[in-house]
Parts: structure tokens; C-alpha cells; sequence
């Protein structure tokens, strides 16, 4: 027995070493952690359960059957905790032929994910590879369509995350892709379909990996990174945040955190973050901050669109999302990129059971040209979709403009909000008082006194929120010093709220 026992861990020893201590020395080299190094740093301390270390690939082309076979192939699988809640993993082995996908590597993820699907609970994925073992041709192939497949299928059931901490081309883009967030390492990962030289071949560009599928690229331009951050320690430590915010899945409620944080704290700094002049901007983040538990916010793409903030904070204990206009940026107008943004974050709240609270300060949609043409109307369409059809909680707090078709948008009482409150300073209208001016009193426009006069007149009966709150839109004008205290109070109330939409094979948003 002390024999065979012995055996075991010199196998076992030898698995995890992948492709072997050069390989591991040359991937710390250029500042990457290894694959089961990643894990421990993810997982709770002892926590991670190993599955198919001595799987080995059954590829004899291209000599693939001489020499001796590395016993894992390319990926390591299983589960653990993190913070004592179940999550499943898989993480790509860049030692190991580079983590190309084969389909023993496929069946190894497929393992996890049906795992993760079956007994409900979070599935990240840790990405570093050349993407499909080229020696292996259509069974590689095969393997992803797999991978994909079951991405889909745990779509809205099992939060599904994506980490990226090398190259990620070819067939591995798919999969994170298809995943809720994906998370990128600056300067060591790149996430591209076809890769600079395959560009340069049809194209005729010459780009670098970095320019062209670079974290900063992708969490900045093509919004495809929800956030890059600064090493591979930042990012796992950032991932254990994340799921502490989210829930199992789909018919599991938001976990619940013990706080230290007075529910019926009052915040006299809100009563002025509003400046007088209502075209100067103010930090719609330090107003989420001052609002959410010890002032703890999870900020999802924040370096991409910009003039609106979403992300994850919590109150009572428990996990809410916050979408904000952000009047920093372009005056927290609508655009398409911000429309994109929210949708698609308030359709992970709903598919989660995570309740949402917004804040409004919009001064309407964007216009021009290159809005229009970009298909404005299709992409704002898709915020006014995703929060059309929630069920979850909803909680509006109208601080400033809520102008135009951006009012209907952002949550409002027509679009089955529960509660929504206004600030004393909320300005509810079609439009702002001078563009309304020049509009309705076309035929006046020569008088600057009338202008002057009309302008009052029009300030005076709508940019307020009594007109909204003499009909009901608005439950109640509420003190800013207090929000905190009355949208966790709502959030209470709506806890058990049941709300269905008409039985569907599933809606058709507008993509
Ligand atoms: C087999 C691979 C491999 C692959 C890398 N390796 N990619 N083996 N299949 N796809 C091996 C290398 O031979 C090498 O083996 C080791 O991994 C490390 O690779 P290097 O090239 O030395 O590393 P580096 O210089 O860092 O370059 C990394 C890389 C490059 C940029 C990822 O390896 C690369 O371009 N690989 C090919 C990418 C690609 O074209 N993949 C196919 C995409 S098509 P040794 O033994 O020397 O350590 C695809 C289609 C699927 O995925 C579509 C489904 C929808």
C-alpha cells in the first residue's frame, strides 16, 4: 500500500507540472502566474477539488503519438469555494502546448460546465492559449461547438465569468464571449478572432497584438473587456469580490453579507452635491458611493461609456444593482454605447434576481449623424427594452434632468417601476426650458424680454418634479440627505414581489 500510495503522488506530482519547469520559469518570466497557481489564488485556501489531472489526448497526427504524453492536457479542471460559496473552474495551462483546445481538453471544460449547470453555481473560466490544437484538426473544432453549446444553455441560469490572462484567439474567443463578464490582465493578454499576421495578410494592416485585441483596447473601445486590470493577483483577487456580490444562480436570491453599516444613515453631503447651476456636472459615482453599504461598489465596464454607471453595491447586506447617469460625461446623455451598456446590465440583474436601483440625471439622447446612423434608435431601444421587461425590484431616484424619451427610459413609473422617488431638484419635461422656448414661441423669438419671460414661465411649471408627482409618476419627492435610508427601506418592501411576463419562447430585443 505505502507503495502504490507513493505512486499516486509521484503521478500526481508529475501532472502538476504540466509542460514542465521551463515552461512554468518562462510563463513567471513574462509576469503570468501558471494555471493551478491561478486557482489557488482564486479559490479558498485547500479548497480546490482537482477532476481529469491524468487525462491525456488521443492524437496520433502530426507525432502527436511519439514522445511522451503530458498528463492533463492543457487545462485543469474541478471545483472549489470562495468564501465558503461553490464555484466551478476550469483554467487553461499555457505550459501544456500552449492551452490549445483538443477534444480531451474540450471534455474536460464540458465536465465542469455540465457539473456547474446541474448543481447550479457560478463556472469561471481562466483563458491563456493558442486556441485550437492545430495537429488535431475538426476535433478541436468539435470540442468548442461543445463548449459553446453548453455557454448558451447556462446563459441566465448559472452566473458564467470569464478571465483572461494571455492570448485568447481563434475558437477560444467564442466562449468567453458568450460568458456574463469577461475580465482581461493588462499588457500580458490580448483577445483577438484572427491575429496580427492573418490581419496583415487580408487586409494589409499592420497592427501589433496589443493595438489590436489589447486589454486597454477592449475595455475602452470595443467594450468587450468589462474591466482590465493591473496583474494576474489584481484580477483573481477582484474575482473573488465579484461572486461575493453575485447570486448562484437563477433561482437562488442574492447573497446576504453581514454589514456594519446603519441602514438609517442619513448623508447630509447629498442635500448639496446638486450645484446650483444646472449645466454644471457632479460625480454621479460619489453619489452611488455615499449611498451603497461602507461604500462598496463593483463597477462593471468603467472605462467604456462612460456617461452611465453601472455596477454592484449593496445595501442591508445585500446585493443591488446601481445604474446612474453620469453627468461628468457629455452631461449623462443617452447614448448608443451607454444604451448597449445598461441593457445589457440590467438584463443580468433580472435574469439574476438582483434588484435594481437607478439614478437619473439625462438630459435626453444623444443627437447627430453619427448616432442615427450608428442606429441610435436600435440601441437605446434595447435599454428601454431590457428595463421594460424586468421583474426584479426596481427603485428610481430622479436627482436632476429627466428630459425626452431618456424620462421613459431610465426606469420610470410607465416602465413598472415599484418606487419612484425625485429630489426637490428633479426637472421632469420634454425638454429643457430654452429649447422648448424656441420652439413653442417660435413667433417671439425677436423680444429677448419675452424669450426671458416665457423661459421663467416654462422653468416655473415643469422643471420640477410636481407635475410628474401631482399625477402619480413620481410616489414621492424626497429628501436627498435620505436616500440611502429610503431606497433600502423600498428594497425591503419589494422583497418578495412577484411579477410575471405573458409566457414566451423568448422575447426578440432588439439586437
Ligand atoms: C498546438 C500550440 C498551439 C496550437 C501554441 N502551441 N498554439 N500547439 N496548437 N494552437 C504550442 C507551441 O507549439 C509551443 O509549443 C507552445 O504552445 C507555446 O507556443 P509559442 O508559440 O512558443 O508561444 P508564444 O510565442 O507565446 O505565442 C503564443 C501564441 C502562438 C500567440 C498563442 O503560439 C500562436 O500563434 N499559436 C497559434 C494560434 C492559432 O493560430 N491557433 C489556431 C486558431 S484557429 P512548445 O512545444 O514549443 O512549447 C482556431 C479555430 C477554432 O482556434 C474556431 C472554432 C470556432
Amino acid at each position: 500500500m505505502k507503495n502504490i500510495l507513493a505512486s499516486l503522488e509521484k503521478r500526481r506530482k508529475g501532472a502538476r507540472l504540466g509542460g514542465g519547469q521551463r515552461r512554468i520559469d518562462a510563463q513567471h518570466k513574462r509576469g503570468k502566474l501558471t494555471a493551478r497557481e491561478r486557482i489557488e489564488l482564486l479559490l479558498d485556501h485547500g479548497s480546490f477539488e482537482e477532476f481529469d489531472m491524468f487525462v491525456q489526448h488521443r492524437c496520433v497526427d502530426f507525432g502527436m503519438d511519439e514522445g511522451e504524453k503530458i498528463p492533463g492536457d492543457g487545462v485543469v479542471t474541478g471545483w472549489g469555494t470562495i468564501n465558503g460559496r461553490v464555484v466551478y473552474v476550469f483554467a487553461k495551462d499555457f505550459t501544456v502546448l500552449g492551452g490549445s483546445l483538443s477534444e480531451t481538453h474540450a471534455q474536460k471544460i464540458i465536465k465542469i460546465q455540465d457539473m456547474a449547470l446541474r448543481n447550479r453555481a457560478p463556472i469561471i473560466g481562466v483563458f491563456d492559449a493558442g486556441g485550437a490544437r492545430i495537429q488535431e484538426g475538426v476535433a478541436a473544432l468539435g470540442g468548442y461547438g461543445e463548449v459553446f453549446q453548453r455557454n448558451v444553455l447556462a446563459s441566465g441560469v448559472i452566473p458564467q465569468i470569464s478571465v483572461i490572462m494571455g492570448p485568447c484567439a481563434g475558437g477560444d474567443v467564442y466562449s468567453p464571449a458568450m460568458t456574463d463578464f469577461i475580465f482581461m490582465v493588462k499588457d500580458t493578454s490580448y483577445m483577438f478572432v484572427t491575429g496580427p499576421d492573418v490581419v496583415k495578410t487580408v487586409t494589409n494592416e499592420t497592427v501589433t497584438a496589443e493595438e489590436l485585441g489589447g486589454a486597454s483596447v477592449h475595455a475602452t473601445k470595443s467594450s468587450i473587456a468589462d474591466k482590465a486590470y493591473d496583474n494576474d493577483l489584481q484580477a483573481l483577487l477582484q474575482m473573488r469580490r465579484l461572486i461575493d456580490f453575485l447570486p448562484s444562480s437563477n433561482t437562488d436570491e442574492v447573497p446576504e453579507w453581514p454589514t456594519f453599516d446603519d441602514c438609517d444613515r442619513y448623508d447630509m453631503s447629498l442635500n448639496t452635491i446638486i450645484p446650483e447651476n444646472p449645466n454644471k456636472p457632479y460625480d454621479m459615482k460619489e453619489l452611488i458611493t455615499k449611498v451603497v453599504d461602507e461604500a462598496d461598489f463593483f463597477e462593471i465596464q468603467e472605462a467604456h461609456a462612460k456617461n452611465i454607471v453601472v455596477g454592484f453595491g449593496r445595501l442591508s447586506g445585500r446585493t443591488v444593482g446601481f445604474v446612474g447617469n453620469q453627468p461628468m460625461v457629455l452631461a449623462g446623455v443617452l447614448d448608443s454605447d451607454a444604451s448597449r451598456k445598461a441593457a445589457r446590465f440590467v438584463r443580468f440583474c433580472d435574469a439574476f434576481n438582483i434588484p435594481i436601483v437607478t439614478f437619473v440625471d439625462v438630459p435626453g439622447f444623444l443627437p447627430g449623424t453619427a448616432q442615427e446612423y450608428g442606429g441610435l434608435i436600435k440601441h437605446g431601444a434595447k435599454l428601454l427594452f431590457a428595463y421594460a421587461e424586468a421583474t426584479v425590484p426596481k427603485v428610481t431616484v430622479i436627482t436632476r434632468k429627466a428630459f425626452g424619451g431618456a424620462y421613459d427610459v431610465m426606469a420610470s413609473k410607465h416602465l413598472r417601476g415599484d418606487i419612484n422617488y425625485a429630489w426637490p431638484t428633479a426637472q421632469i419635461a420634454v425638454m429643457g426650458a430654452k429649447g422648448a422656448v424656441e420652439i413653442i414661441f417660435r413667433q417671439e423669438m425677436s423680444d429677448p424680454d419675452k424669450i426671458a419671460e416665457r423661459t421663467r414661465e416654462y422653468e416655473d411649471r415643469f422643471l420640477s418634479p410636481f407635475v410628474a408627482a401631482e399625477r402619480g409618476y413620481i410616489d414621492e419627492v424626497i429628501h436627498p440627505y435620505g436616500t440611502r435610508k429610503r431606497v433600502a427601506r423600498a428594497l425591503a418592501m419589494l422583497r418578495h414581489k412577484e411579477l410575471e411576463n405573458p409566457w414566451k419562447k423568448h422575447d426578440n430585443i432588439p439586437l
